[in-house]
C-alpha cells in the first residue's frame, strides 16, 4: 500500500507571533512539495497569525497540545474546539516532553486521542522508549504498550487516519539520531501492533514518522525505510534546512 508522506515541524517553546509569521514567509517557498503532507505544529499563541501567513501555501497548521474536555474551569488549557474554530486540522499529543515535564500518562493520551477524533482532529501520536529502556531492551514491549492504550476505544475507521511518531527520548535534541534500522526496526512492531489491534487494511494505512534529530543529511536514508512515513522534526523546523527535509528525495 502506498502511504502520503508526512513530515511535520514541531516548534516547540519556540517563536513568538511575529517571529511566528516570518519564519512562515521564510520557509513558505522552500517547503513546496505535492506529493508530501507538510505540517508545522506550533505554539497555541501563533497558531492564528501563522495560519494567516501560511494561507494559499501547501502548509497546515498544527497545535502542539489540547485538552481532552470540551470547556470548562481548566485554566490555561486549550480545547479541541478552539482548534478546529481556528481552522487547525493536526495535533499532536503525548509529546515525550509533555509525558516527562508534565504528568502526562498513556490514559490522558488515549483520552486526547479519542477526544481528536470526535472533533475530526488527525492526532499524532507520539511514543518512544528512554535510553534505559533501550539498553534493558524492552524497547518493543513499552512501544506496544504505548501504542494499545492509546488506542483503546478507537476505531478502526478512525485508527487508519492516525499518524504515530515514534521518538526515542534518547534521540530527541541530542545530535544522536537513531539509525534507520533502529528506527525501521521500531516503526515495524509499530505496525504490526496496529495489525494486532485491528487488522492489515488499517495497518497499511497508517502513517508512521520517526522523529529525534532529524536533519538534512540524515533524512533521506530514514524516509527511505519501508514502515517510515515521514517525519516529526524538532530543531531543524525551525530553519531554512526544513526545506531540504520536505524535499528529500
Ligand atoms: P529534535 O528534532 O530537535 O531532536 O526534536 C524531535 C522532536 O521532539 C519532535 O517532536
Amino acid at each position: 500500500m502506498s502511504r502520503r508522506m508526512i513530515i511535520a515541524g514541531n516548534w516547540k517553546m519556540n517563536k513568538t507571533p511575529s517571529e511566528a509569521v516570518a519564519l512562515v514567509n521564510e520557509l513558505k517557498p522552500l517547503v513546496k512539495n505535492d506529493e508530501v503532507d507538510v505540517v508545522f505544529c506550533v505554539p497555541a499563541i501563533d497558531i492564528i497569525p501563522a495560519m494567516e501567513a501560511a494561507k494559499g501555501s501547501n502548509i497546515s497548521i498544527g497545535a502542539e497540545n489540547m485538552y481532552f474536555e470540551e470547556s470548562g474551569a481548566y485554566t490555561g488549557e486549550i480545547s479541541p474546539n478552539m482548534l478546529v474554530d481556528a481552522g487547525v486540522k493536526y495535533v499532536i499529543i503525548g509529546h515525550s516532553e509533555r509525558r516527562g515535564y508534565f504528568a502526562e500518562t498513556d490514559e490522558t493520551v488515549n483520552k486526547k486521542v479519542l477526544k481528536a477524533f470526535e472533533h475530526d482532529l488527525t492526532p499524532i501520536i507520539c511514543c518512544g522508549e528512554s535510553l534505559t529502556q533501550r539498553e534493558q531492551g524492552v524497547t518493543l514491549d513499552f512501544i506496544r504498550q504505548q501504542i494499545k492504550i492509546a488506542f483503546l476505544n478507537v476505531s478502526a475507521e478512525n485508527a487508519a487516519k492516525a499518524v504515530i511518531a515514534y521518538e526515542p527520548i534518547w534521540a530527541i535534541g541530542t545530535g544522536k539520531v537513531a539509525t534507520s534500522e533502529q528506527a525501521q526496526e521500531v516503526c515495524h512492531a509499530i505496525r504490526c501492533c496496529i495489525e494486532d489491534i485491528y487488522d492489515k487494511e488499517v495497518a497499511g494505512a497508517i502513517r508512521i514518522q520517526y522523529g529525534g534529530s532529524v536533519s538534512a543529511s540524515s533524512a533521506p536514508e530514514l524516509f527511505a525505510m519501508e514502515d517510515i512515513d515521514g517525519g516529526l522534526v524538532g530543531g531543524a523546523s525551525l530553519k531554512a534546512d526544513f526545506g531540504k527535509i520536505v524535499n528529500y528525495k
